[in-house]
This record gives structure tokens, sequence and C-alpha cells, in this order.
């Protein structure tokens, strides 16, 4: 991974993109970029709502308040508490399933260490309309004007109970973008330390594996699937570098608030290799990006996909891929799906830089950013 100087400066200005969009996020947790990203773009995001996962569902919930907070969006941005478990998974049946083919580095909420950061006091939110719920009338309200791309970045459990409620949410919204869904990775699995096992399995399709067929397999005009490209974009010292000089130094970082979710990125300032969270891909942010900034593809490939949904066989809620020509036409569903393999590098650290380094607190009255104050 490579990030040249020359590209990360020549992006003074964001990138805003000729069709604004309207954007539903659902996720298991929250990052600011993901949200950031699209407004950034230009495109209007409809509502996030957070769901079970890799983290808790208070987590998830208080993350996303907290980012929030930082960058002032709740005026104009509704958050929701989408799915509060998966379909048919239960903490039993994964540890279960654990015991029968292999222990997962990474089991998320489903660890049995995982211990809950924030309690439902630390924060507001209003649950009053259900994550699922609130996607189907943001989808159903611009159906006709403007159809809604949904982007499931965890578990596919929230979507899921959108298309139970209501069918035609498929065909009504625009597409779906979903982070997850690698392949090919046996071998690094087999291979790796842990770090490489943790980053080459797709928990967020295992944790809940029979919503993500359902989702996958509903009609879509179009799937795009962020697997294995999510993988390669990861911090380096470079970046970090290039972001606490842009702050005027790691101090600036850690004493001024609104640069907390640029701080928690850059962890201890050192960059370690393969060795803490801190080093983890920007898995969800390379999706959030490439949808907000379509040019940012250079590389696709189309596949027809389905999931294992069979609890006894060790792929159950892996991504399997066909050759259209050769998928199976009955009985086991499928769906054409199209496979992100390359995004331009360079252009998306420089975007993470440029847009970290806005002011969003006005974007609720302003609509994008203001001057920042250093
Ligand atoms: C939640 O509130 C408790 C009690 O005030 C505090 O100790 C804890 O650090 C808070 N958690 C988060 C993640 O803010
Ligand atoms: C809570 O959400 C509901 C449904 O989206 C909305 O009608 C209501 O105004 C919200 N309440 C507050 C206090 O934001
Ligand atoms: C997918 O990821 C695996 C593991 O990193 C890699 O070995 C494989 O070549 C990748 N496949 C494609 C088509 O990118
Ligand atoms: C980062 O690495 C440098 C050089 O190895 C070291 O001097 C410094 O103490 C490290 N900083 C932190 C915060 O670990
Ligand atoms: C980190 O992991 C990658 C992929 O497995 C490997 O190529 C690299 O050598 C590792 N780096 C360190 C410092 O261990
Ligand atoms: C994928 O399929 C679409 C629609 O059938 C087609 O326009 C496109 O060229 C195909 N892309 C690749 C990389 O084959
Ligand atoms: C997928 O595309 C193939 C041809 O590329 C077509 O024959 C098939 O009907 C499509 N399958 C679905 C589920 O749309
Ligand atoms: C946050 O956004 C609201 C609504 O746009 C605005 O009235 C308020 O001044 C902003 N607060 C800060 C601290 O910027
Ligand atoms: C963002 O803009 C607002 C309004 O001008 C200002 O009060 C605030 O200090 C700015 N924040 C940063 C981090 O520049």
């Amino acid at each position: 991974m490579q990030i040249s100087f020359k590209a990360v400066a020549s992006i003074a200005t964001l990138l805003v993109s000729a069709n604004a969009r309207k954007i539903f996020i659902d996720n298991d947790g929250l990052s600011a970029l993901q949200v950031l990203f699209p407004i950034a773009a230009g495109h209007e995001v409809l509502g996030v709502s957070t769901s079970f996962g890799s983290a808790s569902v208070v987590d998830g919930a208080g993350q996303a308040y907290d980012i929030f907070e930082t960058y002032n969006l709740s005026a104009c941005i509704p958050r929701y508490i989408g799915a509060r478990q998966p379909l048919l998974r239960t903490y039993d049946t994964f540890q279960a399933w654990e015991s029968l083919f292999g222990e997962l580095v990474w089991q998320g909420a489903f660890s049995p260490d995982y211990e809950d950061s924030y309690s439902w006091s630390n924060f507001t939110y209003n649950d009053s309309m259900a994550g699922a719920v609130a996607l189907i009338e943001a989808v159903k309200a611009n159906k006709d004007t403007d159809p809604v791309l949904v982007y499931a970045a965890g578990m596919m459990t929230t979507v899921a109970q959108a298309l139970s409620i209501y069918p035609d949410l498929a065909k009504d919204a625009a597409g779906l973008y979903i982070m997850g869904g690698y392949f090919d990775n046996q071998y690094a699995q087999a291979t790796g330390d842990a770090i490489t096992i943790d980053i080459n399995t797709d928990i967020n399709l295992i944790q809940d594996p029979e919503a993500a067929q359902i989702v996958l397999t509903a009609d879509w005009d179009e799937i795009m699937i962020g697997g294995n490209v999510t993988n390669y974009l990861v911090p380096s010292q470079k970046l970090y570098d290039i972001l606490e000089e842009k702050a005027g130094g790691l101090e600036e970082i850690r004493s001024n608030p609104y640069f907390a979710d640029v701080s928690s990125l850059l962890g201890t300032g050192n960059y370690t290799e393969n060795s803490s969270e801190e080093t983890l891909p920007f898995w969800d942010e390379v999706v959030s990006a490439y949808m907000s900034w379509p040019e940012l593809v250079w590389e696709t490939t189309n596949a027809s996909v389905a999931v294992d949904t069979s609890y006894y066989s060790p792929f159950y809620g892996s991504l399997r891929l066909y050759n259209p020509e050769w998928a199976p036409s009955k009985g086991y569903k499928v769906a054409n799906a199209t496979i992100v393999d390359k995004i331009d590098d360079d252009k998306f650290y420089g975007l993470l830089v440029d847009t970290f380094f806005k002011n969003w607190t006005q974007y609720c009255e302003v609509h994008g950013p203001v001057e920042l104050i250093l």
C-alpha cells in the first residue's frame, strides 16, 4: 500500500458528485467517515440505524451518538435502533457452530468476553420507530422521485426485517451496497496469523447467514459487494503523519474534541502493523467512499452470489460465487451482483484526510462544510 503525498495534497477541495443520491445506512456500530463521506460528496443521508453485530446494540447506538455529537448532525440526520439480534442465530448456536467447525478470531458481540462500553444512560436516543420501519418509510417516500440507496455495512438483519414487512423494498430502492462477501480467502486463513485470519473472515454474513441470503437475493436493481477490496486499504504511518501534520501536531488532535475520531484512528500515533485494532483496514469506509464517489471504482467483476445457509457446514454464512451462466437457476436462490475489485487508493486516502479536515458542525444549516479553525 502506498500513499502519494502529491495525490493527497492535490485534492484541495472535496469532489462534489454530480448526482446527489439519497442514502440510508445500517451498521453494527459506526465510524465517522461512513456518514461524512456521503455528505461530503453532496448526498443526503436519510437515516442511520445501528444494529447488533460486531458491537452490542447499546454500543452501536452509543458510537453513533458520539459521532453525531462531534459533527453536530442530529438536527438533520435521524438515528434509529435497527436489529437487536439475528433472525435465527443465537449466542448458543453461534458457540456450538464454532465448537463444530472452529473458532473465529473475531466473534463480535457474540464473543464470550464481550463487555458493553456504553450504557443506555450515557446518551440520548429515540427508539419510537424501529430501524427497519424507518428504512421502509425512506424507500417508500422517494421511490418515484429519487430512489434510495441502501448501505448495509454490518449484518443484513435490519434490511431482511424490512423486506419481510415490505417485500417491494428492493424493487423500490435504487440498489444495495454491502460491506462483506469475501472470497478466495481460504488460503489466507490457513496460512496467516490471527490478525490475517480475522481480516479474511466475514463476520457480517456469518453472524446472520439467513438474513444475508434473504437480502442479497431480493429483487434489487443493483447490488454492489465490497468484499476483498475493502481489505487492502489500511492505515499507515504515512497517513498518520499527514493527519498529524495537517492538524499541527498530535497534541492538537488529542486536545481538540472535534478531532476525537481522528484521535481514535491514530491510536498511539505510531502505526504498528498487524498488531491492534488501529491497524485494521478501512472496511466500511471504503464502501462508503465508492458509494459516495462512484468514480473511485477502477475494476469490477460480475458474478452471481448466494450465501451458504446450511448450519452443518464449515461455510455457513460464507458468500458463494458463480459464473452467471452456470449459477443454480432452480431451488437455490442466487442474485447477480457487481463485485468491486479495485478502487483509486490515492484518491481514497486523500478524501479521508480532506473530509476529516472540514468543519461539518453547521451541516444541518448550510448543507456543507464551513471553515475549520485550528
Ligand atoms: C458511560 O457512563 C459511565 C458513567 O458515567 C461512564 O463511566 C462511562 O465511561 C460511559 N461510557 C462511555 C462509553 O461514554
Ligand atoms: C422520535 O422519532 C419519531 C419517529 O421518527 C419522531 O416522530 C419524533 O419526533 C422523534 N422524537 C424526538 C424527540 O426526536
Ligand atoms: C481475495 O482475497 C484473498 C485473501 O486476501 C486473496 O488471496 C485473493 O486473491 C483475493 N481475490 C481477488 C479476486 O481479489
Ligand atoms: C512512537 O515511536 C517513536 C520511535 O520509535 C518513539 O520514540 C515514541 O515514544 C513512540 N510513541 C508512542 C506514543 O508510542
Ligand atoms: C502483516 O500482515 C501481512 C499480511 O499477512 C504480512 O504480509 C506482513 O508481513 C505483516 N507485517 C508484520 C510487521 O508482521
Ligand atoms: C457487468 O454486467 C453489466 C450489465 O449486464 C454490464 O453492463 C457490464 O459491462 C458488466 N461488467 C463487467 C466487468 O463484466
Ligand atoms: C443473472 O445474469 C444471467 C446472465 O448474465 C441471467 O441469465 C440470469 O437470469 C440472471 N440471474 C438473475 C437472478 O437475475
Ligand atoms: C448544531 O447544529 C444546529 C442545527 O443546525 C445549530 O443550530 C447549532 O448552532 C449547531 N451547534 C454547534 C455547536 O455548532
Ligand atoms: C466550526 O465552525 C463553527 C461555526 O463557525 C465554529 O464555532 C467552530 O469553532 C468550528 N469548529 C472547528 C473545529 O473549526
